[in-house]
């Protein structure tokens, strides 16, 4: 299958790609779309072999269920058994937005696309291209990241290509993703809301809105044989590039000289860092720096942290080690992808040992 990309110009010219999208989906093809977080691949989300068709275009797991992606709450009635308070505060705060609910099923839903849980995510991008392709499309659609099981998210058009060239008809090209990072997914299907996936929306946010917010513990930790998180997506191994890759944490000069100790000649070594702590690095001519962005402003890191993390595996390198970057408002959403990344691989030098996290 030849795949084409369809660059969108932000004008009324883009509208006869929003309707061969829609002309796809309709017919249960697949469709990379660009939203504010990352790039999603759709298809029609009340269609049971669109869905199947999306497990196996990512290779995919099929126990590991679907966003629903809506252009307008009018269409979420049919598709739930029922809206809790907590959903309504949630769209009224956060949507059109990076936020995904997991609220329970109508049977119209199908067992493909919750990947046979009772329950369904929801989510309505704020992206103006996800949002005239979905009203477009004229169906929710379901709608994973647009990358190969097990890879970075991608960010941009070229990142889907590079996964899922030959495997999908059309990408629809609307540039960079601002946020970067996947959608905050809270599940307020039970008596407490839980976040099961940290995201633009911190903590701290959620609490304002809902009062009580809970955090799934998958969200911080390796999860232990036998143990099932709530969002199936969270067991698999995630991001992790092919290259080894550490995080170090503490203080940032014993961090910046700890780094520099691992790089040798004749190794080809490179660190993630903020570019803050650039200048702790000296010199360091064994070692290839890559700035993610500023500590100030992490929306930065964030938005260059799935690229990053892709363009490793292109640089032919033997390791790799990251700063860690919990303090701004986006830490726990990106430690958390740095951590499966890393395969929760973290190293402190002011201790002695490795500590596994
Ligand atoms: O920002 C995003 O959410 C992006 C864009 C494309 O919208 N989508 C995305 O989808 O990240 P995906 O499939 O890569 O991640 C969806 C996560 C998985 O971890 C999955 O297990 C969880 O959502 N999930 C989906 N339905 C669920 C349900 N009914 N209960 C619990 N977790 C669910
Ligand atoms: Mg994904």
């Amino acid at each position: 299958m030849e795949t084409l990309i369809r660059t969108l110009t932000g004008s009324r010219e883009d509208e006869a790609a929003y309707r061969e999208a829609a002309r796809i989906i309709q017919s249960g093809g697949l469709v990379a779309f660009p939203t504010e977080t990352v790039y999603g691949l759709g298809g029609n989300g009340l269609d049971p072999t669109a869905s199947r068709k999306i497990y196996e275009a990512k290779g995919r797991p099929s126990d590991n269920p679907l966003i629903l992606h809506i252009a307008d709450i009018s269409q979420i009635p049919p598709l739930v058994s029922g809206i809790p308070e907590a959903a309504k505060a949630l769209m009224e705060h956060f949507w059109p937005g990076p936020l995904t609910m997991i609220l329970e099923k109508a049977p119209i839903v199908p067992d493909e696309t919750t990947g046979g849980l009772p329950t369904v995510a929801l989510r309505m991008p704020s992206h103006p291209a996800a949002r005239a392709f979905l009203q477009a499309a004229a169906c929710p659609v379901a709608a994973p990241s647009a990358n190969l099981s097990g890879r970075p998210s991608p960010t941009n058009a070229r990142d889907v290509l590079e996964d899922l060239n030959g495997r999908i008809p059309l990408i629809l090209d609307g540039g960079e993703s601002e946020i970067g990072l996947e959608s905050t997914i809270v599940d307020v299907s039970g008596p407490v809301p839980t976040v099961l996936r940290p995201g633009y929306y911190s903590l701290p946010r959620l609490k304002e809105v809902l009062g009580t917010v809970a955090v799934d513990p998958a969200v911080f930790s390796s999860l232990k044989e036998g143990e099932r998180p709530k969002a199936p997506g969270m067991k698999y191994r995630h991001y992790a590039p092919k290259v080894p890759l550490t995080l170090v944490t503490g203080e940032d000069k014993a961090r910046a000289a700890c780094i520099c100790r691992m790089a040798r000649p004749g190794k080809r070594t490179a660190a993630l860092i903020a570019s803050d702590t650039l200048p702790l690095y000296g010199n360091a001519s064994d070692l290839l720096l890559i700035p993610l962005g500023s500590r100030e402003n992490d929306g930065e890191i964030a938005r260059h942290l799935f690229s990053a993390l892709r363009n490793l595996d292109r640089l032919g390198l033997d390791e790799v080690y990251s700063e860690t970057f919990e303090s701004g408002p986006l830490g726990e959403a990106i430690m958390n992808r740095l951590r499966k990344a890393a395969g929760f691989h973290i190293i402190n030098p002011q201790e002695t040992g490795e500590d596994h996290e």
